[in-house]
């Protein structure tokens, strides 16, 4: 991660606001990736904040939404300053031991918290800023403990050696599983796509609340199917991820980043196709399923979904009967 020292011009604080937010993209998905990787319910902790016995898994989830709040206020900021927020990421990893994971996103935490309290301000020069900046980085010094104590109590209870989920050649064989990465994927890149016109409409509440009520329920389904995937025998893949001998999976390229559409019609057209290709994908996968748990929550996506399709619908319909309409 790129350092900035002094902040003192718009350039600079735009700097260290889309290098924050390249970093706050990657871990949002980085942690939700090494919490949907390890089992539910097995690794607790007493949690040092919340002084209550917590769930590893659970917890590593929730900071992981920590992190996608920070993304969306660091591309509001942003928008707001004049700029154009970045969709690029930093790099994602994961190890093959689930307290590998924890000791990486422990390390990034303290990384971070330091880009954060270490940027000089001009004093005066983005006050409001500066005071968001403060405060995005005690949540982080919040996980930074809370990530510490999960890692030592897995090591005082000699968990060290536990690995992640791991895909069997039986799953990775099946059509069903194929097209349930497939479209756990494209949940993934609707939800960051959305949220992208989140920041882009945030002078508008409407607009902007209803486009990130849409990415909350991608982002729900994403967590839904990597359980599913779990109980598949399969787990969350990481896209374009390399893999190693030593079996870690790394890549620098884990989401899309670029999303079309710059202004409200473009980018209203462009979810309409997207909405209708998911559509379609759980439609497929739902005639592949048998009768049962998996297949009534694949439902329950697939009508969520066909209820954006008419939402967005809409939205478009009614943004081309306004002239002038921007
Ligand atoms: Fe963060
Ligand atoms: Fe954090
Ligand atoms: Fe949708």
């Amino acid at each position: 991660m790129e350092k900035l020292k002094t902040v003192k011009t718009q350039p600079d604080a735009l700097r260290l606001l889309n290098i924050a937010l390249e970093h706050e993209w990657a871990v949002s998905f980085e942690y939700t990736i090494h919490a949907y990787s390890m089992p539910k319910g097995e690794f607790f902790y007493d949690d040092p904040v919340m002084k209550l016995k917590t769930d590893a898994r659970a917890q590593t989830i929730q900071i992981g939404i920590d992190e996608m709040y920070h993304a969306l206020q660091l591309g509001i900021v942003i928008t707001q300053l004049g700029g154009t927020p970045s969709f690029k990421t930093d790099k994602v990893i994961r190890y093959p031991k689930i307290i590998e994971n924890l000791r990486r996103d422990k390390m990034t935490e303290d990384l971070v918290t330091d880009l954060y309290q270490s940027a000089e301000w001009e004093e005066g020069a983005f006050p409001k800023i500066q005071n968001m900046v403060l405060n995005i980085s005690y949540d982080e010094v919040r996980h930074s403990r809370q990530f510490e104590t999960m890692i030592r109590t897995m090591e005082e209870e000699g968990s060290t050696e536990a690995l992640c989920f791991k895909e069997t050649p039986d799953a990775a064989a099946r059509e069903d599983v194929r097209l349930l990465h497939d479209i756990t994927r494209m949940e993934n890149e609707l939800m960051h796509r959305y949220l992208k016109y989140v920041i882009l409409f945030s002078e508008h509440q409407d607009l902007s609340q209803r486009l990130f009520k849409n990415s909350i329920n991608h982002m729900r389904h994403w967590d839904k199917n990597s359980g599913i995937l779990v109980k598949l025998g399969s787990v969350i893949q990481i896209e374009n991820a390399v893999r190693d001998t030593d079996g870690v999976e790394k890549s620098t390229d884990p989401m899309p980043s670029f999303y079309p559409g710059e202004d409200r019609l473009s980018a209203l057209e462009t979810l309409i196709p997207a909405e209708e290709k998911l559509i379609a994908a759980y439609e497929r996968l739902l005639n592949l399923l048998p009768p049962g748990e998996i297949r009534d929550q694949i439902g329950l996506h697939l009508g969520l979904n066909r209820e954006h399709l008419f939402t967005q619908e809409w939205l478009l319909t009614n943004a081309r009967k306004i002239k002038g309409l921007r």
